[in-house]
């Protein structure tokens, strides 16, 4: 684990949210104009100054406190560059993230690739602060920069028979040293019914904490899924497919009794091999801290409830 440093209050937690925000954006314009070198040190802790996406608050945001940094980028699932939290940092920033492009099929009528630098011109960038609630039981707090996916959806044009869309995302041999090993059948996909795609806190990230993704993290575009375990939330992905019928899915595929195509974060459901009931927040919870309890939907049950109505949540895990 890459876990070195104590959690550093959130100055979010101690200041007004205004003056926190205007506090932030003066970073960030000091980060854009090089005035702190390669790095700033904020409510975030360390963020190493990349490429700054410039997005406005949204209103959708969680009021937590944000996971430090290093956390979000130093503990993380990315199979490809293989299983330990600690490996994606070290062998994902080898993976080239340009060109890069997006291929739309399926049921759709404007289908083909979008290239990502017109992607990221589509529709305003939002910052979206999010829980990220992960299936083993641990959960984070991250500021995300994208827009939401409906966004996208509208622009394409799905037809009538459209109800799914699957994800697939990038497989290259050359920095993804996790693709020998025989966990999931590659390419990682993913998929939600259209409905579920379409919700407004449906996001298509291309930052988080201000910057482009680090290539662990998805580097260049992802989908984040709040209410849903995090493993729904599909990394670098290459191709968006409009289909008729559910598509597969490579964690159901690889263990369909324990990885169901919902996947809503649900504690009333146990994982076959674990409880669900609570979870860990990863940089704040240490191993005698007694476990949050975890909220219906991630806590995002008023939002998202109604896209489940009449539907059995045990057999539809
Ligand atoms: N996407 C790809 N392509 N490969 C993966 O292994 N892991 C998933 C998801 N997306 C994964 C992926 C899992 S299990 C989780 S919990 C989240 O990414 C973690 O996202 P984060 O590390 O950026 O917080």
């Amino acid at each position: 684990m890459l876990i070195k440093r104590p959690f550093m209050i959130a100055s979010s937690e101690i200041t007004p949210r205004p003056v926190y925000l205007r506090r932030r954006d003066f970073l960030r314009r000091a980060v854009a104009l090089g005035l702190l070198g390669g790095s700033y040190t904020g409510s975030w802790g360390q963020v190493p100054a990349g490429r700054t996406l410039t997005a406005k608050a949204s209103a959708l945001s969680t009021r937590e406190k944000a996971t430090a940094y290093e956390h979000a980028s130093g503990y993380v699932n990315f199979y490809e560059f293989g299983t330990d939290k600690g490996d994606p940092p070290v062998y994902a920033p080898k993976m080239k993230t340009r060109p890069w492009s997006v291929m739309i099929d399926g049921e759709v009528k404007r289908k083909g690739p979008l290239d990502i630098e017109d992607l990221l011109k589509l529709a305003p960038m939002e910052e979206r602060i999010y829980r990220l609630r992960c299936v083993e039981a641990w959960s984070m707090v991250i500021p995300w920069v994208g827009f939401s996916f409906a966004e996208l959806v509208k622009r394409v044009e799905p037809t009538s028979r459209a109800k799914y869309v699957a994800f697939t995302t990038r497989m290259d041999p050359e920095s993804m040293v996790g693709l020998n090993l025989p966990v999931l059948n590659w390419p990682y996909s993913e998929g939600l019914r259209l409905d579920e795609a379409m919700h407004p806190l449906t996001l298509l990230a291309f930052g988080m904490y201000g910057q482009t993704l680090p290539n662990q993290n998805g580097a260049p575009v992802r989908i984040v899924v709040p209410w849903k375990y995090g493993f729904k939330s599909a990394k670098s992905i290459v191709k968006i497919t409009f289909t008729e019928h559910q598509p597969n899915t490579a964690w159901n595929d690889a263990a369909a009794r324990e990885y169901g195509f919902y996947s809503n974060v649900n504690p009333e459901v146990d994982h076959p091999r674990w409880s669900q009931a609570t979870e860990r927040r990863i940089g704040e919870d240490g191993f005698f801290t007694p476990k949050r309890k975890t909220l219906m939907f991630n806590g995002y049950a008023d939002q998202v409830a109604g896209l489940y109505t009449g539907m059995d949540l045990k057999k539809n895990f």
